[in-house]
């Protein structure tokens, strides 16, 4: 029987099958500030022609009903064949209502509380005409300097498995064919957070094993939950660039891993093989990314202009054209547009209940996200009356950094900054005195005075510093992961003055902290939080939520440690406490870092008893129990994340010093303790071994239930 994309197939010409392979930006809609450099830039006229004459399978980057029914109106009613758009954007943390950035809400430990936010922005999404978002980003990231770790999920592999599960089945929901479904997109495919010296763009070169266990198994995830999408990054790997790399866009994806969505550049990667030295010219960079498996061309129009003469010439045959086709229009299919190409057009606005609702929920993550690395002397949590509290530093007031590097669509009007939401939690905001002490980046006159006498004056300090959110971001990588100068000495100052100081810091990555901020009596690492970011700190600030997130980053000591990640193999010269000469340490510091992955602090104490397994001997095809008893030794509820860890002492290659390979976030009640358990099992100690292999080896693993990489006390298992 001929399917129904059979039929339109078989009617097509060259011409509109690659128009279904070309997605450009929505110039017709209001178009969003610009994220991407200018290129093969068409103005709304010309978007609009080129839709008419059916050479656009999708628009990206443009919102709104009204603008999005005139262009679908365009391709379904003027077009020869009436194939309807699919409409994109980078939807990658909220829509109207804005979630902390994903390496933020990555601190909760809770993927399924990154399911909810992502299911709630696709609700907003969908109401906004948006049909596709080019999202989760799930490059693991292993160098700080990166710009664009804020997008992803941090350093481990596990949780980039987990989180961008989550996201992806949140985006999609349950049926893709529903009104507020949002197709997903897994990126960037793959190693993009690989690039040599952290440097955006950068090259990546990489062991097949390295490629294999640490940047892969996310996207492997994300197929498995379904993801509609992948697009490929901007590096090349071991010297060929990812978006004409055919062994990673079709022998793995289509090959092994059966992946039956499309595959779509980033912006213009398939047009800068050229750039990369990699095609002659860019009909040559068609042909190589083409071939390679590379679907849909996302802004270069390349695929218009080469592709045509390319299968006329029989240099690319007609089944490729036709493959590449028919995943785009069963893209099509999949999510109900060619049985209504107005879906998700035509929708009501979010109810207003409806978007109460979202704000709590992007509360609830944010203050989740938050992260407490330190709270010497139990300064926090701070009392609602009876101190003066000095509010001082840039972010005190600002509005202008609550977002995050990517956020295209964010509802201004109701961000909550840290004034305000100290100033409903206050009540009586007599005792409140605020200094900005100095700019983001450059010094106040006066600035530095004013806020020290402030500090006098005050029993506490709030200190409000942290990196400006263009600081992460596309092409934003930093050669030292350092506050600004100026906020530096601003805290310094402060510091001197003698007063407790609780250090808040606003970050798109892990930071190395120096001075007055890591010496504060407390340090809460408040990433980009979003709409909510002012409620969710006061929150925490004032008891009413203890800290429950924890690193998903590792802190280092300085930037010159970068890359530096918690899972690094241990040399043959690990630092001992009795003997630092020759061995693996930086003459300044040691190989460790400030605070690890994992780490987060609560307002309670929690004690780990000693790790337990059921059997010292793991057989294969079995598992085996582990456990230990966690008890909350304060009065109060808290959050506790508990890690499972690896170490395989003797193995063909060297491993890691710890793995993650399990966690959990459990509630205590004061004085509870539970028994928490993991079922550890043979799969979960495979690695890749020298000949490309993936397999558990035979030997000892210590094995922890700890509440970072760096605590808790080992037992010993065997694999057979
Ligand atoms: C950008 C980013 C990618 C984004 C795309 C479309 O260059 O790398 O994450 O989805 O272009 O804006």
């Amino acid at each position: 029987m001929t399917s129904r994309i059979d039929a339109l197939m078989a009617q097509m010409t060259i011409e509109e099958k690659v128009g279904q392979l070309n997605v450009t930006a929505d110039m017709v809609r209001p178009f969003v500030p610009d994220i991407n450099p200018v290129a093969n830039e068409q103005n709304a006229g010309q978007v609009l022609e080129l839709i008419r004459q059916g050479k656009v399978g999708a628009l990206f980057n443009g919102k709104g009903r009204q603008g999005a029914v005139a262009l679908q109106r365009v391709a379904v009613e003027e077009s020869r064949l009436g194939i309807p758009l699919i409409l994109a954007a980078d939807v990658i943390h909220g829509m109207g209502t804005v979630f902390p950035i994903p390496l933020g809400e990555t601190a909760t430990f809770e993927p399924d509380l990154a399911r909810r936010t992502a299911r709630a922005t696709a609700v907003e999404a969908t109401a906004a005409a948006i049909h596709w978002t080019f999202a989760p980003a799930i490059d693991v990231t292993r160098d700080q300097r990166w710009s664009r770790g804020a997008e992803g999920t941090g350093e481990d592999t596990l949780l980039a498995c987990r989180f961008g599960a989550a996201r992806v089945q949140g985006f999609q929901g349950d049926d893709l064919r529903r009104e507020d479904a949002l197709l997903a997109t897994a990126k960037h495919y793959v190693a993009y957070g690989a690039c040599l010296a952290g440097l955006d763009y950068n090259t990546v070169d990489i062991a097949p094993q390295t490629l294999q266990d640490v940047h892969l198994p996310p996207f492997k995830a994300a197929v498995d939950a379904g993801v509609g999408s992948i697009m490929t990054a901007f590096n090349d790997i071991n010297g060929v660039p990812v978006s004409a790399n055919k062994p990673l866009l079709t022998d793995l994806l289509r090959g092994a891993w059966r992946f039956d969505g499309v595959t779509i550049s980033d912006y213009t990667s398939e047009m800068e093989l050229v750039a990369h030295g990699y095609a002659e010219d860019m009909q040559d960079a068609v042909l190589k990314a083409f071939m390679a498996g590379l679907d849909l061309s996302l802004q270069s129009g390349l695929y218009l202009q080469h592709l045509p003469s390319l299968v006329r010439d029989g240099r690319v045959p007609m089944w490729r054209l036709d493959q590449a086709v028919r995943r785009m229009l069963e893209l099509k299919e999949r999510t109900g547009l060619l049985d209504n190409p107005y879906r998700s057009l035509e929708m009501d606005d979010v109810s207003d209940a409806c978007l109460a609702r979202h704000e709590e929920l992007a509360r609830e993550s944010a203050r989740r996200s938050i992260v407490m690395l330190k709270n010497a002397g139990d300064v926090l949590p701070l009392a609602r009356t009876g101190q003066r509290i000095a509010l001082i530093g840039p972010f005190a007031r600002d509005r202008d950094n609550i977002e995050g590097c990517w956020t295209l669509f964010g509802d201004a009007d109701r961000y909550v900054s840290l004034e305000e939401g100290l100033r409903d939690a206050l009540g009586d905001i007599t005792q409140l005195e605020i200094v900005d002490g100095c700019g983001m980046e450059d010094a106040i006159d006066g600035g530095l005075a004013l806020a020290v006498q402030a500090a006098q004056r005050a029993d506490v300090v709030i200190l409000a510093v942290g990196e400006p959110q263009r600081y992460s971001g596309e092409a934003q990588s930093r050669i030292e992961i350092v506050l600004p100068a100026v906020q530096q000495q601003l805290a310094d100052a402060v510091a001197a003055a003698g007063t407790p100081v609780v250090a808040l810091v606003r970050n798109g990555r892990a930071l190395a902290l120096q001075g007055g901020v890591r010496d504060a009596d407390a340090v809460l690492i408040t990433w980009f939080l979003g709409s909510q970011t002012g409620h969710a700190i006061a929150d925490v600030l004032f008891g009413d939520y203890s800290p429950s997130g924890r690193l998903p980053v590792s802190f280092p000591h300085a930037s010159g440690q970068q890359p530096y990640y918690y899972n690094h193999p241990r040399t043959g010269r690990p630092e001992l406490p009795e003997m630092k000469e020759f061995k693996t340490r930086w003459r300044e510091i040691p190989h460790e870092a400030l605070y690890p992955f994992g780490h987060g602090l609560g307002y309670g104490k929690v004690d780990y008893g000693p790790t337990q397994v059921d059997s010292a001997v793991l057989r294969r095809g079995e598992s085996v129990r582990v456990s230990a008893r966690v008890r909350n030794l304060g009065q109060r509820s808290v959050e506790e994340v508990v890690q499972l860890y690896i170490h395989d002492r003797v193995a063909s290659r060297v491993r890691p010093v710890r793995e993650l390979k399990g966690f959990d976030k459990i509630t205590l009640a004061g004085g509870e303790s539970l028994d928490v358990a993991f079922l550890l099992n043979e799969s979960m100690l495979e690695f890749t071994g020298v000949d490309g292999i993936r397999r558990a080896e035979g030997g000892t693993f210590d094995v922890w239930i700890a509440p970072s990489c760096t605590t808790g006390e080992a037992t010993q298992v065997t694999l057979d």
